[in-house]
């Protein structure tokens, strides 16, 4: 991986992505201290001030759109790793899509872009990443923690380092073994329980019951019906 450490900018997702269209190679990690106009999930902004880090690495995996998804899921693990590794003894939880909780809040966001599929296949994918290592939102769509507020030294460098490994090592198993075993270990971490998963349209209430091999939410509702999920906001609780 190459890293471009940059003091600020807008985003490092939208610098990527202009990075990408250019023909840059995979393997370009966008790194910034703080954002302008940080892009958080389904159109929202993420507050990005310096002492938390933000991140955005190139991919061009070349496959079709439906599994770009599966990357998401090799990210979150990297993130889980990342995070446990600098609070051993915290609980540290997943949770669907691809949100990382300490004691239940959240710690880090996760935002996959693409390029318009060309011949069945996306040519290229960018992974923005950012870890709340010395402040948190106070007002979220969550409840939020940081690194700091949970009692971990580390500063951004160190998360960034630990990061970069634990993507390196997920993706590798995701393109050596394929999604399966990452599905197993997101599973082995994930929170579950009853969920409230708010989509745009429709919201519903159900149980947990894993996710599919496209990496989509399966909700046991209470009529005994699975529905499976592909994109929303979940919320724990009754
Ligand atoms: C979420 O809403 O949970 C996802 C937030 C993703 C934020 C990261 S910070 C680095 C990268 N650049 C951006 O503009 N967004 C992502």
């Amino acid at each position: 991986m190459r890293i471009l450490h940059l003091p600020t900018t807008a985003s490092t997702n939208a610098d990527a992505k202009v990075a990408a269209e250019s023909g840059e190679p995979e393997g370009l990690v966008v790194h910034a201290l703080r954002q302008t106009a940080g892009r958080g999930r389904q159109g929202r902004g993420w507050e990005s001030p310096e002492g938390n880090l933000y991140m955005s690495l190139l991919l061009r995996p070349h496959c079709p759109p439906q599994e770009a998804g599966r990357y998401s899921f090799a990210a979150a693990l990297a993130i889980y790793d990342a995070v446990q590794g600098g609070l051993p003894d915290a609980p540290v939880q997943l949770k669907w899509p691809n949100d990382v909780l300490v004691g239940g809040k959240k710690i880090s966001g996760l935002l996959l872009e693409a390029g318009a599929a060309e011949g069945g296949v996306i040519p290229w994918l960018v992974i923005g990443i950012g870890i709340n290592v010395r402040h948190h939102p106070e007002q979220a769509l969550y409840p939020t923690t940081s690194l700091a507020a949970e009692g971990a030294a580390a500063d951004v460098e160190d998360v960034l380092q630990a990061l970069l490994a634990w993507l390196d090592h997920w993706l590798k198993v995701l393109r050596a073994e394929g999604f399966s075993p990452l599905r197993q270990a997101w599973l082995a971490r994930a929170r579950t329980g009853v969920i409230t998963a708010r989509l745009p349209n429709a919201i519903f209430e159900g149980t947990f019951a894993g996710l599919d091999d496209q990496g989509r939410l399966c909700l046991q509702l209470s009529d005994g019906s699975l529905r499976h999920i592909a994109a929303g906001d979940v919320f724990f609780g009754a």
